[in-house]
């Protein structure tokens, strides 16, 4: 049987990360577990921070910490939030572990070994005062060709000439503000991508069934031709080169970062050794099927980098059996950006509302096929639209209803009819439909079948008039009661892998303690046996008015009209 490894691209440590690094990968990821596992499926989903290259040495300098300690407050605030956001990762990790360190010089090893791997001399800016070599993107100067006094080493902002450090007149450091500044010729190890560009794109070819979005960014890394790279670095933190000359190197964290997929695997494996064994996982393990989640700046290095390094040991190591890529989140059309702290952040969503609240909202407008416009305005529609007059609602008035009519309990009397059975039928449809978009990793269209089984429940509740029926004919009363409540279970089912925690509350009402998958829709309108006691559950989602999306936009920024969208 085919066993699914999940991963989604690695948050970087250096802060709390925004609603659009959530949409783009670790939600997704999160959802597909979910329905995986409750198909039945042997599922494993890892994720881990990425805490080394100079972005991490920053922003540690910055809240004046050690980096090593502020990686580990880090990383607990990130798993703290992934938790309430309800992320079902089986292991959080560390790309900083040794059991990272330990993978990520193996494979390096393997790739020397078999020639892939090169040393090579190359002039650097180095930093007398600040005792390091710069990264191209902190040296800071002005700009030969227009000027610009805060050009960066990489490329000036103002009138974007890519540039080499070497190019800025009066050049300084952007850490310490200092010119003593000097080149000196250093050596690094560059993985020699040229020489196993043919194998990757065979690789890449042989993925017909692979979103477009991932498989034309590789092509076209293909077709500008695969540079050798360099994969070292002159900085303290990271995993270390082990090779005589390279003392206070690390690798490059580009290198290291995806081997902590499968770091993260040992990590798991070591904290109970008996019973999991990573490698079954990762090393010669046909069975495995093994899918990425990321946005799509990441498809460069999954499809190309990555795959390179894993081609060129020569081990039988698991490779992606399907990369799932995403568009951006925007925010009112401009970017989320971390360093300007634009848009919204895990924390202050959760300090917001409820995480099934921004994980349906993100899930139903996942930037699949092109860029998602997050708006307060929009974002207050979906949740009325969808979570309070569609799904709460729903819930809450069968329930409500059914038990007044039966003292909570689910009634006995009648049997099923036509318009049952039609019911049935139509549920039969609309689950094929939704299993197979999850199945596909489609998950805005997923969403918006999950929406009209929502719907169906609701027409079916409208058009059966059970209030009626209760008085003139109590067998047929009770027959829509009973049909009813099973379909606020088989929602509690079928929405688990979008909205968890609402789900758990909905099924625990019920007494709905198993949440596998249906078969089809007439098994879905027989989860709550006749008989069994229920509960009503307090109101599931409050709406948003038109005064709440205001006083968003005043706090957080946006254009919204402030008399449209919370209707
Ligand atoms: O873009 C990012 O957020 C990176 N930290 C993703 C790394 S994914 C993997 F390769 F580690
Ligand atoms: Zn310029």
């Amino acid at each position: 049987m085919t066993r699914h490894l999940v991963t989604s691209a690695l948050p970087y440590i250096n802060g709390v990360k925004h609603l659009g690094n959530l949409v783009g990968s670790m939600l997704p990821a999160d959802v597909y577990t979910r329905f995986l596992r409750q198909c039945g499926e042997d599922v494993l989903f890892i994720c881990a921070t990425d805490e080394h290259g100079t972005p991490a040495e920053l922003a540690a300098a910055a809240a004046g910490l050690e980096v090593a300690e502020y990686c580990r407050e880090q990383h607990e605030v990130q798993r703290r939030l992934g938790e309430g956001f309800a992320l079902s990762w089986d292991h959080f990790g560390r790309s900083s572990s040794p059991q990272n360190a330990e993978l990520t010089t193996h494979i390096a090893d393997r790739l020397m070994a078999n020639g892939f791997i090169e040393e090579r001399t190359t002039r650097q800016v180095y930093s007398i005062t600040d005792e390091r070599f710069l990264p191209d993107r902190y040296i800071v100067g002005t700009c030969p060709v227009c000027g610009y006094e805060a050009a960066r080493g990489d490329q000036c902002e103002n009138c974007t000439t890519v540039l080499d450090p070497t190019d800025l007149i009066e050049p300084r450091s952007a850490i310490s503000g200092s010119t003593d500044l000097e080149v000196r010729e250093t050596r690094h190890l560059f993985l020699l991508q040229s020489k196993l560009a043919d194998e990757v794109r065979a690789w890449i070819d042989r993925q017909e069934q692979w979103p477009l979005l991932t498989t034309s960014i590789a092509r076209k890394w293909l077709d500008e031709g695969l540079h050798d790279r360099s994969i070292t670095r002159d900085l303290r933190w990271g995993v270390p080169v082990d090779r005589p000359g390279f003392e206070g190197k690390v690798f490059y964290v580009w290198f290291d970062a995806p081997i902590e997929y499968i770091g993260a695997t040992k990590e798991w494996a070591d904290l109970a050794p008996e019973e999991r064994d990573w490698r079954s996982w990762w090393y010669d393990a046909p069975d495995v099927h093994y899918t990425q989640f990321m946005a799509k700046d990441n498809v460069p290095f999954h499809t190309v980098s990555f795959p390179s390094s894993i081609l060129g040991t020569r081990e039988p190591w698991t490779m992606a059996s399907y990369i799932k890529s995403f568009n951006w989140l925007t925010y009112y059309g401009g970017k989320f950006s971390t360093s300007a702290g634009r848009g919204i952040f895990m924390d202050a969503a959760l300090d917001l509302l409820p995480a099934d609240t921004w994980r349906w909202y993100l899930i139903s407008n996942a930037p699949e096929s092109s860029d998602s416009r997050f708006t307060w305005g929009h974002f207050a529609q979906t949740v009325n639209a969808d979570l309070a007059d569609t799904l709460g609602n729903f819930v809450n008035r069968v329930l409500t209803f059914t038990a007044r009519n039966t003292d909570a309990v689910v009634p006995t009397g009648g049997s099923p009819g036509e318009v049952e059975a039609h019911l049935a039928e139509e549920l039969d449809g609309l689950l094929e439909r939704y299993t197979a978009e999850m199945e596909g990793l489609e998950f805005r269209k997923a969403a918006t079948t999950l929406r009209a089984i929502w719907a169906a429940g609701n027409a079916y509740w409208e058009q059966s008039q059970p209030w009626k029926a209760m008085k003139s004919d109590r067998e047929r009363g009770e027959t829509i009661l009973r049909t009813g409540v099973n379909l606020v279970g088989l929602f509690a089912v079928l929405s688990a892998p979008v909205i968890p925690d609402t789900s758990a509350t909905v099924a625990a009402a019920v007494g709905l303690d198993d949440l596998a998958w249906p078969a089809d829709g007439a098994a879905g309108l027989s989860l709550v046996p006749p008989g069994r006691s229920f509960e009503v559950p307090p109101v599931l989602f409050t709406k948003l008015d038109a005064d709440w999306v205001a006083a968003q936009v005043a706090r957080f920024g946006g254009d919204d009209d402030p008399g449209a969208g919370a209707g």
